[in-house]
């Protein structure tokens, strides 16, 4: 198809530029095939649902410190949770985060797949999609605002915005390559961040601008058309 060597040349740049992020595994450890832990790399979305990526990784750093699993967050006092996530905002999601904590110490275990995920508190498309691939290299797409406006230019998407996400989430699920799942999903929220920017994407050193229809046009950050508001 059209987007045929996509993935490995998105991963082959993953491997010389992840971020080391302290919710990832790092490379070494990968390659031991030590798994990632599904505790904090749900705890890292549900942050990163708030904030930005410095923001979130105090933040993250201080709850795993006090609460290095799961069975301790389902066992803190709710007041404690509430005054660590001051300054994160949106309190419903500091209830939720313990709702799913207590919910997933009485079922025993996480669930490994999106369906058993989304039917956590606080559990959305993007999150379950996240984490059954980050957590559990699950062939699930991970796609947030940031890999829709990389699908967006991508595509140059110049349909109506609901119809063309809807078109993305079903591509990137077709993209995930089946043995590399989680690094995939960390490749494309890493190329959102740091070179399909928003802003002046820096398109000279992106690894897959020979696929991108908007680099070809010319004016990249055109995308994404999203309807007024
Ligand atoms: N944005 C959303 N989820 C993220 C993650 N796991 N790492 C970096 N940025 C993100």
């Amino acid at each position: 198809t059209r987007f045929d060597g996509l993935s490995d040349a998105l991963l082959d740049w993953y491997s010389a530029h992840a971020r080391d992020l302290p919710w990832r595994i790092g490379p070494a450890q990968r390659a031991k095939g030590i798994p990632a832990d599904p505790y904090r790399v749900w705890l890292a979305e549900i942050m990163l649902q708030q904030t930005t990526v410095p923001h979130a990784a105090r933040y993250f750093e201080a709850f795993t410190r006090r609460w290095p699993t799961v069975v301790d967050l389902a066992d803190a006092a709710d007041a404690d949770v509430m005054a660590a996530w001051a300054g994160l905002g949106y309190y419903a999601r500091a209830r939720n985060l313990l709702k799913c904590a207590r919910e997933v110490v009485e079922r025993g275990d996480w669930p490994r797949t999106e369906t058993g995920l989304r039917e956590l508190p606080g559990i959305g498309a993007y999150t379950a999609g996240a984490v059954a691939a980050l957590a559990f290299n699950q062939r699930a797409p991970a796609v947030d605002g940031n890999v829709d406006r990389v699908f967006a230019r991508l595509l140059a998407a110049k349909g109506e915005w609901k119809a063309e996400k809807a078109v993305i989430a079903s591509l990137v699920r077709d993209l995930v390559p089946a043995d590399r799942p989680a690094e995939f999903a960390e490749a494309l929220m890493d190329l959102g961040a740091t070179i399909c920017t928003p802003k002046r994407p820096n398109c000279l050193i992106c690894p897959v601008r020979s696929w991108c229809a908007a680099q070809a046009e010319g004016e990249p950050e055109r995308y994404p058309i999203k309807p007024a508001r």
